[in-house]
């Protein structure tokens, strides 16, 4: 058997059971009782039109579809990074769907051909995936501060692969432009994979400059700025099912570097690692449409406005959450007694140490919540 962690979400029922017997006394009726579930990400509203046409549309899937998907769909993945991300120069050859993002951050270390003996690095306070991909394909995995915590490059101390990500789950905080350039101009030299996980990109919370020319979301590593102009060693790993609610489809692509991306392309076409064609085509259809995108964004950005001031006055301070759907907030006490001073008034958080013993003291608050529970939520906390 792999030796995997603790399911941590499984530590929390005890606390969601409490949270979900609220009721306040001050408010009568549904609003005033039971849980405001801030602690998973999933998303709440509805779909999009236009991508739930496209999807019934390509109902009639009785054939396989390619591994790769379609060249129209890889197209337009690649127009995406041109037209979002500040990406002109991404290859459709180095495009491939992908079931949703979490299977590709498990599969990844093993598709890449990693194993006993091999590093994969990751941040230190981080999404719990990287360090379970690491551990399926029987590497090990090794939490990052810096790259300078790493020392002189030895084969047990210098990944293989690096996992970034930005925006970062749980602490909301971005990668500029020359983080992310030092750390590809480090991993060219020691022969490192990178794999940049951006999952929150068009979820940018920061204000933009009037006039700017910087792209609409988050820099990618594949930046032009960041790359020098090759994506060569280099991944990017998004998904579809934050900005487009798409979480139930399973929709996501990884992209960069070709011959990367080929060698993911040969092992997944092997083991039936394919996107449906229903999805493919949903995912299409939402690539094409810019307007639910921003639809959402100002969901959330309400969302956030709303929560963000009434944990402050709870007493909590938010750090870094510049973009993502969380906030990264500590009362400078351990997080678990955050967590139930919280589920006290019926509100459910995550603790910070589901995402490594470094975030002990912090809670993740997330903005994926009906906008009545989350007025709900701002009530319970005056
Ligand atoms: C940082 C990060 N990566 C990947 C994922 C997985 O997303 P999905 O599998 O829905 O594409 C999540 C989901 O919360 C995430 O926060």
């Amino acid at each position: 058997m792999i030796p995997l962690p603790d399911f941590p979400w499984d530590s929390l029922a005890a606390t969601k059971q409490r949270a979900s017997s609220h009721a306040d006394a001050a408010i009568d009726g549904p609003a005033g009782r039971g849980i405001v579930d801030l602690s998973v990400g999933t998303p709440v509203d509805p779909t999009p039109d236009v991508v739930r046409a496209a999807l019934a549309d390509a109902s009639d899937a009785h054939g396989y579809p390619l591994t790769s998907g379609t060249a129209d769909l890889r197209e337009a993945v690649a127009q995406w990074f041109a037209g979002r991300r500040g990406v002109p120069d991404v290859d459709p050859a180095g495009v491939l769907p992908t079931i949703g993002s979490k299977e590709l951050v498990a599969w990844l270390p093993l598709l890449l051909g990693l194993g006993a003996g091999d590093v994969v690095g990751f941040p230190r306070v981080a999404y719990p995936t990287y360090d379970v991909g690491a551990r399926l394909a029987g590497a090990t995995p090794l939490p990052i501060d810096a790259l300078t915590s790493l020392g002189p490059p030895t084969s047990a101390t210098t990944p293989k692969l690096l996992w970034l990500n930005t925006p970062g789950n749980p602490t909301g905080k971005v990668l500029g432009v020359e983080h992310l350039a030092k750390v590809v101009a480090w991993a060219r030299r020691h022969g490192v994979v990178v794999a940049s996980d951006e999952c929150y990109a068009e979820l940018d919370w920061r204000e933009r400059e009037p006039g700017s020319t910087e792209p609409p979301t988050t820099t990618s590593i594949l930046d032009p700025r960041v790359t020098g102009g090759s994506h060569e060693g280099l991944l990017c790993v998004y998904s579809l099912s934050k900005q487009s609610n798409l979480a139930g489809y399973r929709a996501a692509f990884v992209a960069g570097d070709p011959a990367l991306v080929g060698r993911l392309l040969e092992v997944r076409k092997h083991a039936g690692m394919m996107m449906p064609w229903p999805v493919q085509r949903a995912v299409l259809a939402a690539l094409g449409d810019v307007a639910h995108v921003e639809e959402q964004k100002a969901r959330y950005a309400a969302r956030r406005a709303a929560l963000r001031p009434a944990i402050e006055r709870f007493g909590l301070r938010v750090d870094d959450s510049e973009a993502g759907l969380y906030l990264w907030a500590t009362a400078g006490e351990d997080g678990r007694a955050t967590v139930e001073r919280l589920a006290d008034r019926g509100i459910l958080v995550a603790p910070g140490d589901f995402y490594g013993p470094a975030g002990r003291r912090h809670v993740r608050v997330a903005l994926t919540a009906t906008d009545e529970r989350v007025a709900a939520a701002v009530r319970r906390l005056v």
